[in-house]
Parts: structure tokens; sequence; C-alpha cells
């Protein structure tokens, strides 16, 4: 089996790389490794698959570059390049949502439709829900009235999905829950408060600290992405999160307790775009993905 994994130098996309091969299928990682953070990171991200003899790293951007000869043969499609960051997309930054978020998306829909290939699996995100009424968020009931610019464009990529769709494209769009773990980007926070416990910057804390997250492990959103990706039949849209809301606060609380020091901490407003919380209902996930493992 042939697998391409846009965005395969990033933080999730490394390690879902990592996950295909040794499943033993063939991959050709796609990335355009833009400044959102250093190369040498993204380098470092990858270093354990160049070489490997099943997977094949090519640079290209996805907005722009020719994408049928890089799909060809591949049976399924992992999109997961992405302009990410919620803070970031209000200003005019938002250009670079619109280009690698929503045009880039419907380049690749458009290659995976002319190429044949068998599912598109795409990374959207809990920021389509923005605040909602009640949680916790259920796909298909739960409103997504997203809160900022970037919520924005991976809710017009879930729309392009849906156009795509219908015109015989199997895409499953999957909700990932605030990410976390090894290789986490360095603009998060739980990135941010470990290296402020081991010396690094104090943490600059936006809001009280009482904000939650639904935090999922990169392991369990690797897995459902996988998984999205070889089952027989899918859903068109899931949420994957982790099932522990946690504030803020609290995740300060035990990385100190942890690394037994006490993390510096510096106080601003809330940020432009940041929801409350969030919660994802994960049952179909459970039941039409068999996740986790
Ligand atoms: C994260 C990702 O950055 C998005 O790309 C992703 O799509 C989103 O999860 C999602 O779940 O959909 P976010 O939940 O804002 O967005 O995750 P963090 O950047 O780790 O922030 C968590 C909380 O910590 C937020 O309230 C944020 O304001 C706060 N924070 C973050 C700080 O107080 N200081 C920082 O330096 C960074």
């Amino acid at each position: 089996m042939r697998a391409v994994v846009t965005g395969c130098a990033g933080f999730v996309g490394s390690h879902l790389s990592e996950r295909l091969v040794a499943e033993g299928l063939t991959v050709t990682g796609v990335d355009a490794f833009t400044d959102y953070y250093e190369r040498s990171a993204k380098e470092a991200n990858l270093a354990s698959l160049v070489g490997a003899g099943s997977f094949t790293l090519v640079e290209a951007d996805l907005s722009m570059a020719a994408l049928e000869p890089i799909f060809a043969g591949a049976d399924v499609v992992f999109h997961l390049a992405a302009q990410p960051g919620v803070r970031g997309s209000f200003g005019p930054g938002f250009a670079d949502y619109v280009r690698h978020n929503v045009m880039a998306t419907q380049r690749v829909f458009e290659a995976a439709t002319a190429t044949g290939c068998r599912r598109v699996v795409m990374a959207s995100s809990s920021s389509v829900y923005g605040d909602a009424e009640a949680y916790p968020c259920v796909v298909g009931v739960t409103d997504t009235q997203p809160r900022s610019p970037y919520g924005v464009s991976k809710r017009t990529c879930e729309d392009l999905a849906a156009v795509y769709r219908a015109s015989g494209l199997d895409t499953v769009a999957l909700r990932y829950f605030t990410v976390y773990g090894p290789r986490q980007r360095p603009d998060m926070a739980m990135r941010r408060i470990c290296e402020a416990a081991v010396g690094g910057p104090p943490f600059e804390m936006y809001g009280d600290g009482s904000q939650s997250r639904d935090f999922t492990h990169v392991v369990d959103i690797v897995d459902a992405t996988f998984r999205a990706g070889t089952v027989k039949s899918v859903a068109p849209v899931f949420n994957v999160g982790g099932g522990h809301e946690t504030s803020l606060a609290r995740v300060i609380d035990v990385l100190a307790t942890i690394s037994g020091t006490s993390i510096p901490i510096i106080r601003y407003d809330v940020q432009r775009g940041d929801v409350r919380r969030t919660a994802a209902h994960t049952a179909p996930a459970r039941r039409l993905l068999g996740w986790p493992r």
C-alpha cells in the first residue's frame, strides 16, 4: 500500500509517517518547509525517516506545485500540511492561512480525484467549534462557529471536502483536539511550559489559566489517523480528543510537580480567538475506527 503524507516534517506528520513506515507502507512525504518555525527543527523531525528505504521526501508547496505526479499510484493521501496556530491567524497573517489551508486543500482534492486515489484523510481542528453552547462537542450536533480566522480556514477545508466527496472522492476530516507530545510545535502551550520548567524563558500565560483543553497525545492522534486511512468505511468527520479536559493552570501545576521546579509565569490578557474550553465526544471514532488501539 502506498501513502502520501503532506506536512510530513511537522509535529503530527512526522509521527504519522513513522507509524506508516512501521506498518509496512511505502510513504511519499511532502513538505514545503514554511518558515513558521525553524527548518532545522523539521529536519530533525525527519531524522529516522530520511534514509529509510520505504520513505521518499518531496519538498513542494501544495499551493503551487504539480501534485498529480506526486500523488500518482497512492492509495491514500494523509493531508496534514497546514498553516497552524489560532492566535496568529488574525491580521495580515491570514493570507498564509488562505494559501496553505484553503488553496492547498482544494488542490489536494483535485489531484487526488484526478489520480484515482482511494481516500483523503484531512487534519481538521477543534477550532471549528468555537465556544460551543454545550460540551462535549458532537459532530453533526454541535454547531460549528469558529472564533478565529484559523478555525474558519479549517471549516472551509471541511466544506471543500464535502464538495469533493459529493463528486465521488472518499474524504475523512479528523478534528484534532490540542495535540501534545514529543516534537510539539514551539508556539504551543505545553512545549513552552516545559521549556520554562527547564530554564527557558518564563511561560507567557494568556488569561488566568482557567481555560481548558481536551489535550490529546500525539500517539492517539496518529492511531486515529492511521485507522481513518485504512479501515474499510468511515464517516466524513470525526472528533479525535484525548477525553481528559484539563485547565491550563492544572497543566502548569502537574509539570511543576514532575519537574520539581516552580515554573516562572508572566501574565497577559486573553488572546483574540482563544476559546474557553474544548471537549470532544469521541464515541463514533471508537466505534467506526476501532480507536484507540
Ligand atoms: C491548538 C493548535 O495550536 C491548533 O493548531 C489546533 O488546531 C488547536 O489546538 C485545536 O485543537 O484545534 P490551542 O488549543 O490554542 O490550539 O493550543 P495551545 O497553543 O497549546 O494553547 C492552549 C492554551 O494555552 C490556550 O488557551 C492558549 O492561549 C494558552 N497559551 C498558549 C498560553 O497561555 N501561552 C502560550 O505561550 C501558548
